[in-house]
């Protein structure tokens, strides 16, 4: 489904991330660790194509498609969607209407999702403004329900989100990633986590430590977090798998 080609990607002429290589066949799930600041989010903002992002060398097939030079707008029709670390808030956008708005455009029904996410309270508030952390994830996962790619990625979906939130949050990812796509095949994901706790709630086929914007592990994701809590990012760089 998607699938990373020797990317190197640079801002203001800083090089961000070497020669990565991923490729997620469709139906499964992958998990990206990687300390503060080894450049995580930046891959995600590369494969979304934010343009600052300079792609530098490599390329980024979804579908068989080439879409390293196509625009973000091109990119999410393709059926790629994202869940950002930090959602922008936008004001004057009531929630409500928004919701509203998103029902009309893709004909989804969404009030359930505002149920299951415990928002009632928040549909009268603008976008994303003074929402907690956990809020603004919801936001962004109910955006996510309705826009129904078959491809997302999140960027640390538990961060700033308590326990409670996180249960509500695992189990309608887990019931988004089980939805069938054409031809019964399953979506896929590519997720940031940090904590870990995503992995309770969704089968994880696959992970990699990223370290100063190289990939220097990967393998099952089960293991490396256990190694990454047992041993820490330091000893990873080894690479003990
Ligand atoms: N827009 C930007 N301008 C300059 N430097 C950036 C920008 N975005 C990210 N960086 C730098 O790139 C590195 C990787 O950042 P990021 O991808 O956010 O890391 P992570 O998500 O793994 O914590 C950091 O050193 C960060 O300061
Ligand atoms: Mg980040």
């Amino acid at each position: 489904m998607l699938e990373i080609i020797d990317l190197s990607v640079s801002i203001d002429n800083k090089i961000l991330l070497e020669n990565i290589n991923i490729k997620i066949p469709q139906g499964e799930n992958h998990i990206l660790f990687g300390p503060n600041g080894s450049g995580k989010t930046s891959l995600l903002m590369s494969i979304i194509g934010f343009p600052q992002y300079k792609v530098i060398s490599g390329k980024i097939i979804f579908n068989g498609n080439d879409i390293t030079n196509l625009s973000i707008d091109e990119r999410a029709r393709l059926g790629i969607g994202i869940v950002y670390q930090n959602p922008p808030g936008i004001k004057g956008l009531m929630l409500n209407n928004f919701v509203n708005k998103l029902e009309e455009k893709y004909g989804t029904k969404l009030y359930s999702y505002v149920d299951k996410l415990k928002m009632n309270e928040l549909i009268d508030r603008e976008l994303n403004i003074n929402f907690s952390g956990g809020e603004k994830k919801k936001s962004e996962i109910l955006q996510i329900l309705t826009q129904n790619p078959d491809f997302i990625m999140l960027d640390e979906p538990e961060a700033g989100v308590d326990v409670e939130n996180i249960n509500l949050i695992g189990n309608i990812l887990k019931e988004f990633l089980d939805r069938k796509k054409i031809k019964n095949r399953k979506k896929s994901s590519f997720i940031i986590t940090h904590t870990g706790y995503i992995l309770d709630y969704l089968s994880a086929d696959k992970g990699y430590i990223l370290i100063n914007g190289k990939i220097v592990c990967e393998g099952n994701p089960y293991r490396i977090f256990e190694l990454i809590k047992e041993k820490g990012f330091k000893e990873c760089q080894l690479c003990k798998l």
